[in-house]
């Protein structure tokens, strides 16, 4: 249980300029990435976040050496000395991309031993297309309890996943980077961090071509230089900060994003009466008239992110009109909605389906975060209520957004900290 909560008091329209942090999504696939290489690499723009702290100390407990200061978002590794392939579950757990740290292993030993990764409770999660990839590269897999085992020299080959999956492309990319050969990943995820990846291996000497759609072909190198490389801004922050900015009906410039990738939220924003403009590497959102509700529904990139759903639904919560959110992702991800109805949100939910009644206001109240994306949603109704909202275990955002607090407070957002009571931590 953290020992503090977030209080918000709300109703004030944020107004002026921010700026986006380095990925938290790319950043858990390049750092891993640096395993691969034959020499020191340096990763720039990295957020200072939970997980890219877990990871310096997992690469560090490999015997790599690691230069990390967060305020300088540079992290160089120096992975020459790295002379273990086992993660232990006190460390995998702590994190969900540690699940990253199988391919990066494979990939650099042949042979791998992590164990199970934590992450957000938003469904069931399991690793079954990852695993299907390094068997199909020549790994022998097994699951022991909490510890995955792999073992193999990887070697190119087809790969088919039978279900779009981030974490699944980007294991195999990992497994696939020194292997011999050639190895072709179909049904492959899209996302910007899928490519950024593939980006940072190219930079190294790997040959990744076709990042981006749904045929990814990389042939394996078996020495990989060293690199410097930039990680690509949070795709999700910046869209959280949009979506902020409409639900305060402020007016916000939102500096250091790629507009592109943006284009899902963007068209839904637009399409509920939000003025979104964007700048070369800039977007600013503001409100000139009421919210008309809209549906959304999930996909895989370039479709409308799962991780935006549940700060878009906190914004839909107060649009005119009925709207129909359909989560097609993940199995367990409205648990928000729920906190939000004891701020006067009026919310069905069936199955994948939730209905989002719009009303004229949210009012604060004490809410708990479930995951990392639901207590951005629980920041932003609380930004949007009349009243004080206390968000209990606010721990969950730290892990994916830095400075968040400090960023909306300059924003001229009334949140800040307090200390739990003795009778705040039983509940
Ligand atoms: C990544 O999770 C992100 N996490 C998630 O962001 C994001 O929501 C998700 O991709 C989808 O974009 C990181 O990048 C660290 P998937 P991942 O594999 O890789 C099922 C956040 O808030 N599946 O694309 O776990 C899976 O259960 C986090 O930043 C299998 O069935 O997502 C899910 O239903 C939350 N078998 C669907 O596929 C597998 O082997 C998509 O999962 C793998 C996945």
């Amino acid at each position: 249980m953290d020992s503090y909560k977030l209080l918000i008091t709300g109703g004030i329209p944020l107004m002026g300029e921010t700026y986006v942090s380095g990925g938290k999504n790319t950043s858990v696939a390049v750092i891993p990435a640096t395993l691969l290489s034959d020499e020191p690499c340096t990763i720039e723009n990295l957020p200072d976040i939970e997980d890219v702290r877990v990871l310096k100390d997992i690469l560090t407990d490999l015997g790599a050496k690691v230069d990390y200061l967060p305020e300088s978002k540079r992290m160089t590794v120096d992975p020459r000395n790295v002379h273990s392939w086992l993660v232990p579950y006190r460390q995998s757990q702590r994190m969900r991309a540690s699940y990253y740290m199988l391919g990066a292993l494979l990939g650099r030993f042949g042979q791998a031993e992590v164990g199970y990764p934590g992450g957000c409770s938003i469904g069931a999660r399991p690793v079954d297309q990852h695993l299907k990839a390094f068997r199909a590269m020549g790994a022998e897999v097994e699951e022991r309890g909490a510890v995955i085992t792999a073992k193999g020299k990887m070697h190119g080959t087809p790969v088919y996943f039978d279900r779009i999956t981030v974490g699944g492309t980007i294991n195999a990319m990992l497994a696939a980077a020194k292997a011999e050969g050639n190895t072709v990943l179909y049904n492959a995820a899209r996302e910007p961090h899928v490519v950024d990846l593939a980006n940072f291996l190219n930079s190294m000497g790997c040959r990744v071509r076709g990042a981006g759609t749904d045929v990814i072909r990389i042939m394996g190198a078996p020495y990989l230089h060293g690199s410097t490389y930039t990680v690509i801004p949070d795709q999700i922050e910046t869209g959280t900060l949009m979506i902020a900015a409409a639900a305060t009906r402020g007016d916000v410039v939102i500096r250091g994003c790629i507009p592109a990738h943006m284009e899902a939220l963007t068209a839904k924003l637009l399409e509920m009466g939000v003025a979104v403009s964007d700048m070369d590497d800039a977007i600013r959102v503001r409100t000139v008239r009421g919210h008309r509700a809209v549906n959304i529904k999930t996909q895989e990139y370039p479709g409308f992110p799962t991780d935006l759903q549940q700060p878009m639904s906190a914004l839909l919560t107060r649009a005119s009109g009925d709207s129909i959110v359909i989560e097609t992702i993940f199995e367990s991800r409205f648990k928000h909605l729920n906190e939000m109805q004891r701020m006067g949100a009026r919310v069905r939910i069936l199955d994948q389906t939730a209905i989002i009644e719009g009303v004229s206001e949210l009012y604060g109240a004490p809410v708990t975060a479930t995951d990392l994306r639901a207590g951005a949603a629980l920041v932003i109704a609380g930004l949007m209520a009349n009243g004080t909202t206390e968000i209990y275990e606010p721990g969950f955002i730290e892990r994916g957004y830095e400075h968040i607090e400090e960023k909306l407070r300059a924003l001229g957002a009334n949140i800040r900290r307090e200390p739990l009571e003795a009778q705040e931590m039983r509940f």
